[in-house]
């Protein structure tokens, strides 16, 4: 199926490695130009490499700390100089800081807050003027299956993105006439260096070690094994493309099937 992204500009939030980057490599092998950012220069010069000699792509690569609003604003305004459009926007960075509702600090809160709910206001709010110019635009947001199901120690993700998904809702309906729509994917888990890292974490906190409970992790997934970026990512192309025409303001799962949840 041609998706209809030949020629198309996307921006991809937090494309040097894991889901991000997936992102990045889907949409330019459709055939879109992608720009990218991080805050590390050098993993994001390596993808942008990548990306180019494994798919063609024009790559702008922006370094940016998208906690900043500043920063934000200007990885869509130099997007939008470079390439003379924008059209796509995946609204992915890092996530927050692990938490449990009992004894979460009011700085912890104060940062996930900042990572997970305010980073996508921003990002929508900040990219329409860009999209309406264009009267298309797909806005594709990476939240967490913590919206469906939360995950021990991580009160801070599913709270910080229920927000993120009204607000989206909100979002596709202020601008669904300008064609441009809006839509939130939820990774249950995914394996990448984030994945890896929290159950590091786990490991350093109970004293077992980290593959024994990725393993463990794995065989509670339905599908009986961690997911790949790629799986997320397909879909996310799909979502940004013209091949997308009707489905707006809804959140879609890529979880194996870990989610205990019939709807
Ligand atoms: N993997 C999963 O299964 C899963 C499940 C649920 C939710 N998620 C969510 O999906 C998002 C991506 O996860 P991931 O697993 O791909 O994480 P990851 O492997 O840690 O990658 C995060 C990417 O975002 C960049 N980044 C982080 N903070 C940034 C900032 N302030 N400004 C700009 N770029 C920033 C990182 O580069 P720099 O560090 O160089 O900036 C990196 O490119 C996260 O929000 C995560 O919570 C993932």
């Amino acid at each position: 199926m041609d998706l209809g992204l030949k020629g198309r500009v996307a921006v991809v939030g937090g494309g040097s490695r894991g889901l991000g980057k997936a992102c990045a490599l889907s949409l330019a092998r459709e055939g879109a130009n992608v720009a990218i950012c991080s805050r590390g220069v050098e993993g994001l010069e390596a993808a942008a490499k990548e990306i180019r000699s494994t798919t063609g792509a024009e790559v702008l690569a922006v370094p940016a700390d998208l906690s900043r609003l500043a920063d934000i604003q200007d990885l869509l305004q130099k997007t939008v100089d470079h390439f003379g459009r924008l059209d796509v926007v995946v609204c992915n960075s890092g996530g927050p800081p692990e938490g449990r509702a009992v004894d979460t600090s009011e700085e912890t809160w104060d940062q996930a807050i900042q990572m997970a709910l305010t980073f996508f206001i921003r990002m929508g709010r900040e990219a329409v003027p860009h999209l309406k110019n264009r009267s298309w635009g797909r806005i594709v947001n990476i939240l967490a299956s913590t919206v469906y199901q939360p995950i021990d120690n991580l009160v801070t993700s599913g709270v910080t993105r229920m927000g993120a998904v009204a607000f989206a809702k909100s979002l596709a309906d202020e601008v669904g006439r300008d064609n441009i729509l809006v839509n939130n994917v939820a990774p249950g888990f995914l394996l990448t260096d984030r994945m890896v890292g929290l159950f590091e974490t786990r490991a350093s906190e109970t004293g077992e070690s980290a593959d024994a409970l990725l393993q463990a992790r794995a065989s509670a997934i339905p599908m009986g094994r961690f997911g790949r970026p790629e799986e997320l990512a397909d879909l996310v192309a799909f979502l940004a493309s013209e091949k997308n025409g009707y489905i707006t303001g809804t959140t879609i799962l890529v979880d194996g099937g870990v989610v205990r949840s019939v709807l």
